[in-house]
């Protein structure tokens, strides 16, 4: 790969030292549990692309239908000279809003900020080549940690897409909508996918589709720490599991060990003991209902503004603005 320039918010030394501690505190807790951003390695992007296209995984789908029917009215209202991505991978389905709001004629700049230096670089890379008169900008930092967006041109547009928000905690959630709208200015826009609350029978199989390769991306976490921190996880030890929360309204991923085990970390000098059955709480993803997400966002000081679904209900874009 052609590695560009990235601008590194979050070098390697810190994110070693926050899965370092991020990876003491989870798996010392009862119950166990670690945070989702650490699936995102080379192969753990990858897989997450493939899991994009999976027929279970109806999301990206649902999304890129709302973005591709709302692209032209959302750079209409926008008008938008920077769009920034947070959690960007691939930024595979913002192409459609590149593509409206150079067409608008707008848009100076793209700046896509992702914690995963694969993912970032290889779409910066691609996308610097598809769309030759834009300022392409890609940011290696972590959303959770102080957002600090860089100088801009004025008039941003803040896309955070593919229902990652649900990939946050509430007090997460909250702090980060808090963080955000601090690190924008009154009249700035934010663009949020969200996935919405449906029926166990069509949300489980997209957490558990048939091929496999969720459960691939979850054990993915345990190779990272294998590598990363020198520790001995046999990942095909561990059963991938997916639950529907009814009461929190999440899907909850979790990392079943088949046998009692202990595993060693070397470079955090712990030993972690697993009783046979137990679970790793690895991801949860939740799901919002429209009231409820625009009353976080006005609470957080972004007024809604528009809220788009896809035809069959499933996934939603909100387009709001800070106040
Ligand atoms: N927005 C894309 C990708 C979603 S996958 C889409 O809609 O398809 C989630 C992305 O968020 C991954 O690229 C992952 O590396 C990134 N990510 C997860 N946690 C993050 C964090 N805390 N800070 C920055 N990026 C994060
Ligand atoms: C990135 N995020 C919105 C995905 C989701 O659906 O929560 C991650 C994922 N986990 C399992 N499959 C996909």
């Amino acid at each position: 790969m052609n590695v560009p320039d990235l601008e590194i918010y979050l070098t390697d030394r810190d994110l070693a030292r926050s899965l370092r501690s991020d990876v003491r505190a989870g798996l010392t807790a009862t119950p166990k549990w670690l945070p989702p951003k650490w699936f995102y390695d080379a192969r753990g992007s990858a897989l997450f692309e493939e899991i994009t296209r999976l027929p279970e995984y109806y999301p990206t789908r649902a999304e890129r239908a709302i973005l591709r029917a709302r692209a032209p009215e959302i750079a209409l209202l926008t008008e938008a000279k920077t769009l920034v991505e947070l959690g960007s991978g691939s930024s595979e389905k913002t192409r459609l809003l590149l593509d409206a709001l150079c067409r608008h004629g707008t848009l100076g700049a793209f700046i896509p900020l992702d914690v995963s230096v694969t993912a970032l670089g290889e779409a910066v890379s691609a996308l610097r080549s598809e769309y030759p008169g834009l300022a392409v900008h890609g940011i290696v930092d972590d959303f959770t940690r102080h957002l600090r967006l860089p100088p801009h041109g004025g008039a941003r547009l803040v896309a955070f897409l593919g229902g990652t928000l649900g990939n946050l905690l509430p007090d997460e959630r909250h702090d980060f909508l808090a963080g955000l709208r601090a690190a924008v200015e009154p009249g700035e826009w934010l663009l949020l996918g969200a996935d919405l609350v449906k029926d166990e029978r069509l949300l489980l199989p997209a957490y558990d589709d048939a091929a496999g390769v969720t459960a691939e991306f979850n054990r993915n976490v345990l190779r990272v720490i294998n590598r990363e921190l020198h520790a001995g996880f046999d990942a095909e030890a561990f059963d991938h599991v997916a639950r529907w929360d009814a009461a929190n309204e999440w899907i909850e991923m979790r990392l079943r060990a088949r046998d009692a085990m202990r595993v060693s970390i070397k470079d955090l000098d712990l030993v972690v003991e697993f009783a046979a059955g137990e679970q790793v709480r690895t991801e949860v993803s939740a799901k919002f209902r429209r009231h409820g997400l625009e009353r976080e966002l006005d609470a957080a000081g972004f007024a809604p503004y528009r809220w788009w679904t896809d035809p069959d209900g499933l996934f939603a874009v909100s387009l709001s603005r800070a106040r």
